[in-house]
């Protein structure tokens, strides 16, 4: 199908779908991807989960990711499960038109699809694809979620930038995108410029794609404020973002705190932040067996400290908020754009 017409018409019917689909991605490696989607997975389940226990309407949490190395796996600890398949599923689903197998229940109203080394095959089957069937072929995983959207409150696709193909189909699919920024002023602008060129190259297969929030990861914060570091890298991407027409509104005010320790902890012990602070204060108890866990100790058998977890959990939770209030605009305009 290379017909452009035929690709509108079938791209208009998918962008109704994936509104809530939402995409971690950034131009440059090793920047927090997972573990920011991991950890909106968890906030956004627990949300949909507080709605359940009132008895109002919820729905699961929906998280996938593209990347090879599976890590995601690691950060809800369920690497080498029984339902674990190195991402054969997944592969098979996308391009192979096998069912796209969904654990459920991975948490409360959390549902995730196993990636691991299969999804590394991922970028030769889509060129295959694309050879015989054009561009189109980047919609494959568009088509998929489109399928299952609806049963989920949102959809959050995790991918990296090591593969041209693989961050096609995950731009493709998404509607809005969460770009974490760690590290040097250098590397984060760098990664930005990438990301806004890929955005632009994915439009005719995905015309609404844009990036919703700016995620700021690992930055000190003392008495309660940032510091200049962060300050001024934020007053220089705005300067960029007014060149490149983007609003400062994407860079919402709350940030995830520097905390490289606490977070590799809470991935060693397979928790999210807010799951790994609750367990460091003693009170999380296993959703499978009902049992309470055990707290967490650093490598050395001590007692993880509570009050780093917490204000990591604590950010995470002000910064999805802030983040999703972006979201829910931005579709707002998007559905306002359809109906005029
Ligand atoms: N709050 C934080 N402060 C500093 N470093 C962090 C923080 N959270 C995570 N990290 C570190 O960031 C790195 C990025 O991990 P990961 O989420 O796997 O990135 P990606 O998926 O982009 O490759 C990890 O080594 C982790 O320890
Ligand atoms: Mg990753």
């Amino acid at each position: 199908m290379s017909d452009p017409q035929a690709v509108a018409a079938l791209v208009l019917q998918l962008r109704q779908r994936l509104q809530n689909v939402i995409g971690t991605t950034i131009g440059k490696g090793g920047e927090g991807k997972t573990t920011v989607t991991a950890n909106f997975a968890e906030v956004l389940a627990q949300a949909e989960q507080a709605k359940a226990d009132q008895g109002k309407p919820s729905k699961p949490i929906l998280y996938i990711e593209l990347d090879s190395n599976g890590n995601g796996r690691l950060n809800f600890g369920v690497r080498g499960r029984e339902f674990d398949d190195d991402g054969a599923s997944f592969l098979e689903a996308l391009t192979e038109d096998k069912d796209l197998q969904v654990v459920q229940g991975v948490r409360p109203h959390l549902d995730m699809v196993m990636s691991g080394s299969h999804n590394a095959d991922i970028p030769t089957a889509v060129a295959r694809l694309t050879g015989r069937h054009g561009n189109v072929s980047f919609l494959l995983l568009a088509i998929l979620l489109a399928q299952i959207s609806h049963r989920y409150r949102w959809i959050l696709l995790d991918f990296s930038p090591g593969d041209k193909s693989i961050q096609r189909l995950g731009l493709a699919a998404c509607t809005h995108l969460v770009a974490p920024m760690k590290g040097s002023d250098n590397a984060v602008i760098e990664g930005l410029g990438t990301l806004a060129g890929l955005v632009r190259q994915i439009r005719p297969l995905n015309a609404e794609v844009a990036i919703a929030a700016l995620v700021f990861l690992g930055y000190q914060r003392r008495n309660d404020e940032p510091t200049s570091q962060l300050i001024n890298l934020r007053e220089k991407i705005g300067l960029l973002l007014d060149q490149a027409h983007i609003t400062r509104e994407v860079m919402v005010d709350a940030y995830i705190r520097d905390g490289e320790t606490t977070a590799n902890l809470a991935r060693n012990h397979g928790m999210p932040a807010g799951e790994f602070a609750r367990a460091t204060a003693g009170q999380l108890v296993d959703h499978e067996s009902n049992e309470p866990v055990e707290r967490p100790r650093d490598e050395n058998g001590r007692l993880v400290d509570p009050q780093r977890a917490v204000d990591i959990a604590t950010d995470y939770v002000q910064v999805v908020t802030q983040v999703l209030q972006r979201v829910v605009q931005r579709n707002a305009e998007l559905r306002g754009a359809d109906a005029s």
